[in-house]
């Protein structure tokens, strides 16, 4: 009998076994895939890798106007992907080191809920006083079929050569990370996206900004346009809009949300709450059926490694008696690391107005035009902090190069329910990006040094 047996072994799962180890906890730890998930092998962690690629080429393309002569050449795909490779590699092996040295039970196979208290993989029966459902997500494809030229995120990410040209179907989180990076390799992209705006659920005026700054960057994007469908030509794909619209390109990418992995896993028949798919759990992440909890993409909410890691770690602590502080949602940051930068935390403004009123709201931008660092890195964009009136800052919202870094302070100040006079009376560093972030907050405090605010 287990304490805890844990069905899934990405970042939900795999933190909730490290830390319940560290609680003394006896864990098994079951995944059919690989340790580490979708995160490390086929999402935040490649993505990035190549992201950072990209961003090389962007150096080079600016070099001359910071005085260095340097030219592109091209890209070197098999040379991108091994440096990718070794990246994910070096950190799978140092994540199989940490499970083994903290001596949880790894089980590999596939599993399913069979009892309250039971997993079955291969026959064999794993007992738990607790259970811990962390089976991830999968890439939602509309009823498109994948294969050949059309691809998910997964299938993009091991492209051995640049395509010439890829429509990138949906404008939010991966679309615009992928379209960015083909953009920098030389590539023709075109995002289609439903809803109004790019990374619609951002803060308006930031996706005006990145659509500004892709506009910029010769990316080509429809919103307000809805996929109609795909057909594959020999040399391509012809994607129709509902607008009767066609495009034309070497690949096509469906990026149009991920959906929770939890079909015939047994979840049903031992009566854990459904909706949609999707596992629902009291806000302890407790399902409400025998001693089930359920972290990660499976719970409805972000879908977002560093919200499955902290789900995780909670539960082990609950499990293990520790009372755990509840997890506020909007107080998990967000990053997407198109180039240029979006970064979140907290409320936008329109939210803020329905929580506290329309007179009870104050919010203040401030250029990055006015940051030495940013001008340094000729980047635009700026900083948005969104307040209480008289109150906390409950919103920051950021664009721009490596704004990303700067959600480390924002998801302190938001979280720690920080008044922009705390905030103004900190010393930021001279010449940082995150002197923004300061001089936002001296702007809301009414005492703005470097704007007109
Ligand atoms: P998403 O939900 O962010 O974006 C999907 C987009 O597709 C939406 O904007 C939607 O309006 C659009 N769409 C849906 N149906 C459409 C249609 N018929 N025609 C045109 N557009 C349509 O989902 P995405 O980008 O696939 O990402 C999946 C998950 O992975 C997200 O929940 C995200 O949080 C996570 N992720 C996070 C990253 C980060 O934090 N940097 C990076 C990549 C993914």
């Amino acid at each position: 009998m287990y304490d805890l047996v844990i069905l899934g072994a990405g970042s939900g799962g795999y933190a909730a076994a490290l830390r319940g180890a560290q609680l003394g906890l006896k864990i098994a730890l079951i995944e059919a895939d690989k340790l580490g998930g979708t995160c490390l092998h086929r999402g935040c962690i490649p993505t990035k890798a190549l992201l950072h690629s990209g961003a090389v080429v962007e150096e080079i393309n600016e070099a001359a106007s910071v005085g260095v002569k340097a030219s592109f050449e091209g890209i070197d795909m098999p040379g991108v992907n091994s440096y990718k490779d070794a990246v994910v590699g070096r950190l799978y092996k140092g994540l199989q080191g940490l499970v083994s040295a903290a001596k949880i039970d790894y089980i590999t196979g596939w599993g399913r809920l069979v009892a309250q208290d039971t997993v079955e993989v291969d026959g064999r029966a794993y007992r738990g006083r607790n259970v811990l459902l962390a089976s991830g997500s999968f890439s939602r494809t509309l009823g498109v079929e994948i294969g050949g030229r059309v691809m998910t995120s997964e299938q993009a990410l091991q492209l051995d050569t640049v395509p010439t040209s890829a429509i990138v179907l949906g404008g939010g989180v991966i679309g615009v990370e992928f379209a960015s990076v083909w953009r920098s390799f030389g590539a023709d992209v075109t995002i289609i996206e439903a809803l109004p705006h790019l990374v619609p659920n951002e803060e308006e005026s930031l996706s005006k900004a990145l659509e500004r700054a892709f506009r910029k960057r010769k990316i080509n994007f429809a919103t307000s346009t809805r996929f109609a469908g795909v057909e594959q030509t020999a040399d391509g794909v012809v994607v129709t809009t509902e607008d009767g619209k066609t495009y034309e390109a070497e690949i096509l990418l469906v990026a149009v949300g991920r959906g929770p992995a939890t079909a015939n896993l047994g979840y049903e028949e031992q009566g854990v709450p459904m909706e949609r798919g999707f596992v629902l759990t009291n806000e302890r992440l407790h399902t409400g059926v025998g001693n089930i909890y359920a972290v990660g993409d499976i719970v409805p909410g972000l879908q977002l490694a560093h919200r499955g890691f902290q789900q995780g770690i909670f539960v082990a602590e609950e499990i293990a008696g520790l009372n755990p502080a509840v997890i506020v949602e909007s107080g998990i940051p967000r990053v997407t690391y198109c180039e240029p930068e979006v970064a979140s935390v907290g409320v936008t403004e329109a939210k803020a107005k329905e929580l506290y009123g329309d007179d009870g709201v104050e919010s203040v931008e401030f250029n990055l035009a006015g940051n030495g660092k940013s001008q340094i890195l000729k980047t635009q964009g700026f900083v948005k902090l969104v307040r209480q009136k008289d109150g906390p800052i409950v919103g920051v919202h950021m664009i721009g190069s490596r704004v990303g870094e700067l959600i480390g302070e924002g998801q302190l100040i938001v979280n720690w329910e920080a008044y922009p006079d705390d905030v103004a009376s900190l010393i930021h560093a001279h010449p940082t990006q995150d002197e923004a972030l300061g001089e936002a907050a001296l702007a809301l405090a009414g005492k703005p040094l470097h704007s007109h605010n």
